[in-house]
């Protein structure tokens, strides 16, 4: 029996994650340890408390992903890697843990783009189909990707400021809400009405690009302006007025792009992938018509190994292997 088997690793920012993927689609394992709580006090991911906490958790992870996919080096094809983009020391740990055991056990190393991870984080749940379209959503990135084949991407828009979650934790952090503020803000905006007039920043009629600052700075100010008056805030309406407006553009801008690039499927990928308000609206927005939604599951819209995995096995098939000199490209291009 020849099936394809990759242990991947992920360690781009605040997880550890190590998974065994087959023949690109099926989890045999996807072991996932959050640093969560050891940034919360602070705000925001720490790189330097990252870094530790990778170190620490790297080799248990691995064992863990291992032990119960129920493999051993010799089963391997390859072993795969966040190379990029992310925290140069956090994405270290990773490359260098999976560079030592390539190169121990004679395999081949595969370094892969973290965002090209969540995009084919799709495929363990659905056969994807080309040419298609993804709405990336993350902490650190908000874009527009085009498919024409496996592997080939093409960012047709992206942000020119914040990214989609960036926006969400400085909302959510100004509300005084813990970090990460996302599904905190998610929350609150199900227990509101959209009563607050909050700008939508459409740019250029043709363009497929977004700006998410103008639309956090308005909702700060509001916050500041009412309690300076000492007027009541409404937090829930408040969140779900902010939460309307970036569902509104990501989807207007979605379903433009679908339509003029005529893609058989649109996928959605990223941590906030996981916003129960975008999910439900994107089905509102694709069902009964002629293109194919994919929404992966929570698990695999936050940061795991198993979508490094997946998108690795392409990478795989392609022959596209990396050196053994690989490094962490935190600013590494799609
Ligand atoms: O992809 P991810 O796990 O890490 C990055 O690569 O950035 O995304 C994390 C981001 C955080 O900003 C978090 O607040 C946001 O995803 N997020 C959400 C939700 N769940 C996580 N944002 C909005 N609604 C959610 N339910
Ligand atoms: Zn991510």
């Amino acid at each position: 029996e020849n099936k394809e088997l990759i242990l991947a690793i992920e360690t781009s920012c605040d997880e550890t994650s190590a998974a065994v993927i087959k023949d690109g689609k099926e989890i045999l394992s996807n072991i996932v340890s959050s640093q969560i709580e050891s940034h919360k006090r602070f705000g925001g991911v720490v790189p330097e408390i990252a870094s530790r906490h990778h170190v620490e958790q790297i080799t248990l992870i691995i064992e863990e992903a291992m032990s119960e996919a129920e493999v051993t080096f010799k089963d391997l094809s390859a072993i795969a890697v966040t190379e990029g983009p992310g925290l140069v020391g956090a994405l270290l740990i990773g490359v260098n843990a999976a560079k030592a055991m390539a190169f121990a056990h004679n395999l081949p190393l595969i370094g892969v783009h973290h965002i090209a991870g969540h995009i084919y984080a799709n495929q363990l749940i659905h056969k994807l189909e080309f040419p298609l379209l993804t709405l990336v959503v993350s902490g650190g990135h908000t874009e527009l990707v085009y498919m024409e084949s496996d592997g080939s991407f093409e960012i047709i828009g992206e942000t020119r400021d914040d990214a989609v979650g960036e926006a969400y934790d400085k909302v959510a952090r100004t509300i005084g809400l813990p970090y990460p503020g996302g599904p905190h803000i998610d929350k609150l905006a199900h227990e509101g009405e959209p009563s607050y007039d909050l700008p939508r920043a459409w740019l250029e009629p043709e363009s497929f690009d977004f700006s998410f600052s103008g639309l956090k700075s308005a909702v700060i100010n509001t916050l500041h302006n009412q309690k300076q008056r000492g007027e009541e805030i409404n937090t829930q309406d408040l969140a779900a007025s902010f939460q309307a407006s970036v569902i509104d553009v990501l989807i207007t801008k979605t379903k433009k792009a679908q339509e003029k690039y005529n893609v058989k499927q649109v996928l959605l990928a990223g941590g906030v992938a996981a916003n129960k308000g975008l999910r439900a609206e994107l089905k509102r927005t694709f069902d009964h018509t002629k293109v194919e939604l994919i929404i992966p599951p929570l698990n695999l819209c936050t940061d795991n190994a198993a979508m490094i995995g997946a998108a690795a096995s392409i990478k795989y098939k392609q022959g596209k292997f990396s050196a053994y000199d690989l490094n962490g490209n935190p600013g590494l291009d799609l």
